[in-house]
């Protein structure tokens, strides 16, 4: 109010008529001009102050940049990985079957009839429906036969389901890869020589192996495979619990019935499987202690495993 222009408007009262109209433009032109040039210099600060924002307040150019959060491949799949490039290279066809399956192929055709006892090695989980969650891989041994001519070999890698506790060596769920070799004239020498020559691939040195007897309805003679300690090269520790060798793998001869089951006659065709046990190899290939951790997942256990590669 006390300003230049106000009190160049408030002359305008005592001047003679025939000056105002002159003094009141002229007054009313610098009023316009002042009120123009604050407005102008109004935004200009507007903007100035808004660029040293964007430069001070949001763009830090020495901050750290944000790192991205990959993924890790999980070690079951690391090792099927592995266990798929050494088989298809020695002729093995990769195959994958259903999880939920008939009583006949996951007992039935494997020469396990019901009210057979070897029912109670594997706690099932029945749906109602009469189907089950295939409790062994060896599930898709008759399907293999039926699906391809004889001589044929294949692995077929999966997830296999017991109605169980669990506890740091059981899980109900967890991973096996069945291999099916169907050929003429199979012999116990060939299935030894064949487990040796994969499990050295495996391991990637030469491995000891040793085999004992085992009860399997499906197989006949039936294994249980053995391999010499790798942590301390045979000479006893806690892996091996001081006896220098550690269980790997159920094997044998495939039963004549089983054969049949598949379509096969005895005489002309025979066979060896065997029913890996992919969770506790790869326990035993990374030193994991407890089967639980492998399907948990607790991002600390999974992120251990970046960037590994099985070289
Ligand atoms: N299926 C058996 C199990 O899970 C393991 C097994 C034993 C598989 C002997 C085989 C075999 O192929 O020949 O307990």
């Amino acid at each position: 109010r006390k300003g230049k222009i106000r009190q160049a408007m408030r002359l305008l009262g005592k001047m003679a008529p025939e000056e105002r109209p002159t003094f009141g433009k002229a007054v009313n032109e610098t009023s316009d001009a002042v009120s123009g040039a604050m407005e102008n210099r109004r935004a200009e600060l507007a903007s100035e102050r808004l660029g040293a924002a964007l430069v001070d307040d949001l763009f830090d150019p020495t901050l750290p940049g944000k790192r991205e959060n990959r993924g890790t491949v999980h070690p079951l799949t690391l090792l099927d990985w592995r266990l798929d490039e050494i088989f298809r290279s020695m002729g093995f066809y990769i195959l994958d079957y259903p999880e939920v399956d008939s009583d006949f192929f996951n007992f039935e055709a494997l020469n396990i009839p019901a009210d057979h006892p070897a029912r109670d090695m594997q706690d099932t989980f029945w749906l109602d429906d009469g189907h089950l969650l295939r409790t062994h891989t060896s599930a898709g041994q008759v399907r293999a036969m039926k699906n391809f001519e004889p001589p044929f070999r294949a692995i077929f890698p999966g997830r296999v389901f017991r109605y169980e506790a669990t506890d740091a060596s059981h899980e109900h769920t967890f991973h096996q890869v069945e291999g099916l070799y169907i050929d003429r004239e199979v012999s116990v020498a060939n299935l030894i020589a064949s487990m040796k020559t994969l499990l050295s691939e495996i391991f990637g040195r030469e491995v000891l192996v040793r085999l004992r007897p085992g009860y399997f309805p499906f197989v006949e003679p039936g294994f249980e495979l053995d391999i010499g300690c790798l942590v301390c090269n045979g000479g006893g520790c806690p892996v091996c619990k001081k006896s220098g060798w550690v269980e790997l793998l159920p094997c044998g001869l495939i039963h004549p019935n089983v054969i049949k089951a598949g379509g096969l006659d005895p005489e002309e065709w025979q066979g060896w499987a065997f029913g890996l046990g992919l969770s506790r190899l790869v326990m035993m290939r990374y030193q994991i202690e407890d089967i639980r951790l492998l399907l948990g997942g607790d991002i600390r256990f999974l992120e251990q495993f970046q960037g590994t590669g099985l070289e």
